[in-house]
């Protein structure tokens, strides 16, 4: 399948690029033309020129991609399975209703977490609010506070949390929405939808203790989407390119626990042995990620002229790109 898969990449040339999120496996980052974390590949999508992008991680990454994308470019996901968990607990039909009666008394501004379907970020855009990534969440949260009354984070409760913590907010301006109860924000700043990721919401305070009795010396580094008790207790946290560079820059023989998907993990310590020791803090795979395979690879491929390509229509499309510029803009 490897070398079917190469020669299909030689056949298509400029023609083609694969996109890989840092959390597929190995055998898929190697045949990657960009590697990068949500940030990163958002950035690359202007900038490219091949009529064809496969993109090697889930729906919602590959929807942004088609957002993003010039209108000759067709998008395609390996296999429309790859959803992910946290994007599915903030279906567009709820995230419309419960902005509308938010914002019946007071100006709610959302601001979407990338890890969010296109439609979601169309109604972003209808309430004038943005979409961050884990790895300018703090800079987008500052922008969406001074644009309203309030800000509903979604859909990742914890992401949200731990940022609006970082930029100085207390707990007590913050609310955690129930969704089946009536909802009372007064004198709340952030409201935040209760999704979780179904990755990091793995990582426990045991591990680390597990960790620091085993190696008192060690560093811990996790990623935002953790939990406040993990975030708070580790030696750092930031998103998948700061984990990336966090490695990269710490001293020769460090020791350092990440806690994150597993397959970057075990990427960063191949990468850096023997030199330094990255241990994973536990074992936790995205498992929507790992249904990119080289089978479906090759099979699309194989089909690029006769498959679906991503399609969205041309108003959310538009809505979402308007949020997603705005994130570009406020983070230029
Ligand atoms: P980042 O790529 O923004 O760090 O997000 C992590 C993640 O969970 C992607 O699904
Ligand atoms: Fe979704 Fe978490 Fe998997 Fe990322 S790692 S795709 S946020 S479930």
């Amino acid at each position: 399948m490897l070398s079917k898969i190469v020669q299909l990449k030689e056949k298509y040339k400029e023609h083609l690029t694969i996109l890989a999120h840092h959390y597929q496996a190995k055998e898929i980052v190697q045949l990657a033309d960009f590697v990068g974390d949500s940030l990163e590949l958002a950035r690359i999508i202007p900038s490219l020129h091949s009529k064809y992008i496969i993109f090697a991680g889930v729906h919602f990454m590959a929807e942004t991609t088609a957002v993003l994308a010039r209108p000759n470019q067709h998008v395609f996901l390996p296999t429309p399975h790859a959803s992910c968990v946290m994007a599915n607990t903030a279906p567009s039909h709820l995230v419309e209703k419960i902005l509308s009666e938010l914002n019946q008394y007071q100006r709610v501004i959302p601001l979407a977490y990338v890890n969010s379907s296109a439609k979601v970020k169309a109604i972003c855009a209808k309430y004038k609010g943005s979409v961050c990534t884990s790895a300018n969440a703090s800079q987008m949260l500052l922008w969406a506070l001074s644009q309203g009354d309030a800000v509903l984070f979604l859909p990742d409760k914890n992401l949200g949390f731990n940022t609006a913590i970082k930029i100085g907010l207390t707990p007590k301006e913050i609310s955690i929405l129930k969704l089946n109860q009536k909802i009372n924000i007064k004198n709340k700043k952030l409201i935040l939808w209760p999704g979780l990721c179904a990755v990091h919401f793995k990582f426990k305070i045991d591990h680390i203790q597990k960790a620091k009795r085993k190696h008192p010396q060690a560093k811990i580094i996790v990623h935002p989407e953790c939990s406040p008790e993990v975030v708070t207790t580790s030696d750092a946290s930031g998103s998948t390119s700061f984990i990336i560079n966090y490695v990269k820059s710490a001293p020769a023989k460090d020791i350092i626990y990440v806690g994150t998907e597993e397959n970057l993990v075990k990427r960063l310590h191949d990468h850096y042995k023997p030199k330094k020791t990255i241990l994973s803090l536990f074992p936790s795979y995205c498992s929507n990620m790992a249904k990119i395979n080289l089978e479906n690879l090759l099979t699309t491929l194989q089909n690029l002229e006769t498959i679906s390509p991503i399609t969205l229509s041309n108003e959310i499309c538009s809505m979402a790109q308007q949020t997603i510029q705005t994130m570009l803009k406020v983070c230029s």
